[in-house]
């Protein structure tokens, strides 16, 4: 019998990893295995925990960051018997934990490049496209990971559609009027294209400005208007950000902005807009509902702001859709332990993990009969 968490209301947005624990709890795919998992300590992270202590690991929690951290969250996965660290220096104990398995935000990744001898690894998961830009960037990964991030149901299914409305719901949260205003999306990547679409979907009319021919192209004959990144700032009433780069926008670029522009980052590059520039550039800040409105040079901006003065400002995708991803995380670590690893690198997710979540989910959802 597995308990469920938060009085239930958490798991009963998100069935695809309710099913999993249960079947977890019979057959124990994860049976004396060490987790680590960086996660954004949740309500919707617990829910993936409850499933990895239901397969019988030992799980270990490291924050990805503090501005995710929710402490009844943190409590929540303790009474299941995960152990959680809040962070920021963990590195001693992650290593002393000797994982079997991890859950990668990049930390994990650097840490083991990093070190001289570490312990060894069988293999694990990285979740988000900034924490993959990491793995990437730390070089000698000596164990497998499996890119939840690139894979088909998070890409077309939970960023299209979560990260499209969280968006939108930062945005109406701030008491931005949508319909009819001129909105310019700064990168045009999977996330991007979510914004783009949901903002369209609203009656805004959207430009975009992309550094690289492919989505630029795609962005075209999606029907969308694309402008240099200087001539969109000049006419944007809202701006949003979506790349993972750092310092997209700089103060010179915030400088052409109209009066009364509102602008926000969705990329988790923590200088993706120049915020500390503009903060000592302004000469008066006033708090807002939703971020900071600044008096640059005579124009009023807001610039938007997640929850504990979280750079991200769109809050977190709704559990209904993390439910999936959060369920490929567990499907791949219980792959990973029971077969044979694949060699040190980075992997797709198994066509066949993606489609069993996808088939849970069309079940939940009373669909199943309707596949061949
Ligand atoms: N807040 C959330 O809920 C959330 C959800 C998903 C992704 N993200 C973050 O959003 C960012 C983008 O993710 P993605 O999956 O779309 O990545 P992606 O790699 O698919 O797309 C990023 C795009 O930005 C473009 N780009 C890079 N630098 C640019 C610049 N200076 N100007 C214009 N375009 C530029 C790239 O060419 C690329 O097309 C990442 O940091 C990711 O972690 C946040």
């Amino acid at each position: 019998m597995v308990e469920p968490i938060d009085g239930g209301a958490v798991a009963a947005r998100m069935p695809v990893l309710a099913r999993l624990a249960r079947e977890f709890a019979t057959d124990r795919p994860l049976a004396g295995r060490r987790v680590a998992a960086a996660l954004n300590v949740t309500p919707e992270a617990t829910a993936l925990v409850r499933v990895l202590l239901a397969g019988a690991a030992e799980v270990l929690v490291v924050s990805s960051k503090p501005t995710t951290f929710d402490p009844a969250a943190a409590e929540a996965m303790g009474r299941l018997g995960a152990r959680v660290l809040p962070g920021p220096d963990t590195a001693k104990e992650v290593l002393a934990f000797a994982p079997d398995l991890v859950v990668d935000n990049g930390s994990v990744a650097e840490l083991w490049a990093a070190e001289p001898d570490p312990p060894a690894v069988v293999g694990g998961t990285v979740h988000s496209q900034h924490a993959l830009g990491r793995v990437r960037r730390a070089g000698r990964l000596p164990f497998p990971l499996y890119t939840v991030t690139e894979s088909a149901v998070k890409t077309t299914v939970e960023t299209a559609h979560g990260t499209g409305q969280a968006a939108l719901r930062g945005l109406i949260d701030a008491g931005v009027q949508i319909a009819g205003k001129r909105v310019l999306v700064v990168g045009f990547g999977v996330t991007g294209r979510a914004v783009a679409d949901y903002l369209r979907g609203c009656h805004a009319r959207v430009a975009v400005a992309e550094v690289a021919p492919v989505p630029l192209l795609q962005a075209v004959h999606l029907g969308f208007e694309v402008v240099g990144l200087t001539t969109g700032l000049a006419t944007a009433d809202v701006v949003v950000t979506v790349t993972d780069a750092e310092r997209v926008l700089d103060l010179d670029h915030l400088r052409l902005l109209p009066d009364g522009a509102v602008l926000g980052g969705i990329g988790h590059a923590a200088t993706e807009i120049d915020r500390a520039g503009l903060a000592a550039a302004a000469d008066r800040v006033d708090p807002v509902p939703g971020g900071r409105r600044y008096r640059l040079a005579g124009r009023h901006l807001t610039l938007l702001e997640g929850a504990g003065g979280n750079h991200v400002f769109a809050g977190i995708n709704p559990p209904e859709l993390m439910d999936l991803s959060l369920a490929l995380h567990a499907l791949c670590l219980a792959r990973l332990a029971s077969t044979g690893p694949p060699p040190a690198g980075l992997h797709p997710v198994p066509a066949e993990v993606d489609a069993r979540v996808a088939r849970t989910k069309l079940a939940v959802l009373g669909l199943a009969g309707v596949l061949p």
